[in-house]
């Protein structure tokens, strides 16, 4: 009977390596690949370019390939254990690394029937990391940007989104990344907030920037970023109003829109109830979702409902009854919002909202609260987490800070130590020499 050989693989952006291993595997018999879903793959690295089944698709029609199996987590022993294969390879690259644990799980499994790991040597000069990298610079597409969130709700455990309010923070966000133990983290994508767009406008936070002058902020992230974009629309307007930045905002490739249940002047969630701020009725905010729903094009773009009850002190059971009836109405997802300093009343939404048979991503932005970690939030059931005024927050005091230095001491010295080195600011953007 022919060896079975197992070779677990994401084939998201195929290269001579990936052939070489496959090559080498089918010398030693029948190759299975245990293709890893997006589930997999984004527990430990970037959400892949290609879809689970357009992976398929290709992985399935490349010589020397036997049989495709999905794996669906980065440890390969759920698989080995079915398959009970008589080799697994892979690339000698998982030596090190977030890999190396799995890596030794294959090991142990394997020699419970004594079956062998090979190691194919690291193919040099290629690797999918500069791939990525010369994918990311090409750009995206508005309808590839668009699908993306909901294919990282779909994968991820929470999604993480910050704040960005102009190209150069756009920047930011699709570039910062940390390596922790091999893990490498990256935010998934941003918030066009209203109060970070209105703020950097030198105007308050209350639908008095339009929104044209809004989406052509969106178009500056858009020029320089590929990540999802998540628009707060405020109020959304008027219904008949409504419809149209839908329309305008699908047509870009922004992902979602999440509208607040408030009517009238609208002020900043975060003043609470020390202004005066009206909260729409639920027919009324359901008819605007509904209109909504109605005229978008594609099934990817969302419209999420957020909730103001906790932050007007209109209760829980009145933010549950409306999260109920949003989701009926259409609502892709729910936001729910608090000023509170603790997490008490969103870990109790939560809480609740599990038991509700039809539920949506839930979302939330916890700004005041904000020693609540994004495990916690994950482990209570909420989907997407915003970061939503942080980058501005953080900008601001340091320019302040120079400004008055430089005020005081009528030259730059004293703030040079706070400053970026002219080098640095002149190459900071690639394509100024
Ligand atoms: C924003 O970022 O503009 C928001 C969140 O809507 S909050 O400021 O908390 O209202
Ligand atoms: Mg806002």
């Amino acid at each position: 009977m022919r060896k079975k050989v197992y070779v677990g693989m994401s084939a998201d952006l195929i290269h001579p390596g990936h052939l070489n291993i496959i090559r080498e595997a089918a010398k030693l018999g029948d190759v299975i690949i245990g293709l890893l879903t997006d589930k997999a793959i984004a527990s430990y690295k970037r959400l892949p370019y290609l879809e689970f089944e357009q992976r398929k698709e290709i992985i399935s029609n490349i010589k020397g390939v036997s049989r495709v199996v999905s794996q669906e987590t980065l440890d390969y022993r759920p698989n080995l254990e079915k398959l009970r294969p008589d080799y697994v390879v892979h690339g000698d690259d998982w030596k090190e690394g977030i890999q190396s644990s799995t890596r030794q799980l294959v090991i142990e499994t394997l020699n419970q029937w004594n079956g062998i790991l090979v190691e194919v040597p690291y193919t040099q000069g290629i690797s999918s990391t500069k791939l990525n990298q010369e994918l990311n610079d090409l750009g995206t597409t508005p309808g590839i940007r668009l699908k993306r969130l909901r294919r990282l709700i779909a994968s991820k455990k929470i999604v993480r989104i910050i704040e960005a309010h102009n190209g150069l923070t756009g920047l930011i966000v699709e570039h910062t990344q940390v390596d922790i133990n091999g893990e490498v983290r990256e935010f998934d994508g941003m918030w066009a907030s209203s109060l970070t767009d209105s703020t950097s406008k030198g105007k308050p936070d209350i639908e008095a920037v339009d929104i044209t002058a809004r989406v052509s902020m969106i178009n500056d992230l858009m020029e320089v970023t590929t990540k999802p974009i998540i628009f707060d629309g405020d109020t959304g307007g008027k219904t008949e109003h409504f419809v149209f930045t839908v329309r305008t905002l699908e047509r870009l490739g922004v992902s979602a829109i999440i509208i607040e249940d408030k009517v009238g002047l609208k002020k900043n969630s975060l003043f609470g109830t020390d202004v005066v701020q009206n909260q729409d009725t639920i027919e009324s905010f359901c008819e605007k979702i509904k209109a909504g729903k109605r005229v978008q094009v594609t099934d990817d773009f969302m419209i999420i409902a957020r909730i103001e009850s906790l932050i007007l002190k209109a209760g829980m059971e009145d933010a549950l009854i409306r999260a109920k009836a949003y989701i009926e109405a259409g609502a892709d997802g729910i936001m729910i919002h608090s000023k509170e300093k603790t997490p008490g009343e969103i870990l109790e939404f939560c809480q609740r909202y599990q038991h509700f048979t039809t539920k949506v991503p839930l979302v939330v932005v916890p700004s005041t609260y904000d020693t609540i970690y994004e495990n916690d939030l994950a482990d209570a059931g909420v989907n997407v987490f915003i970061y939503a005024n942080q980058l501005l927050r953080s900008a601001y005091p340091a320019m302040l800070n120079t400004a008055k230095s430089i005020l005081t001491y009528q030259r730059a010295y004293e703030a040079r130590e706070n400053l970026m080195p002219i080098q640095e600011i002149l190459t900071l953007i690639p394509g100024g020499m």
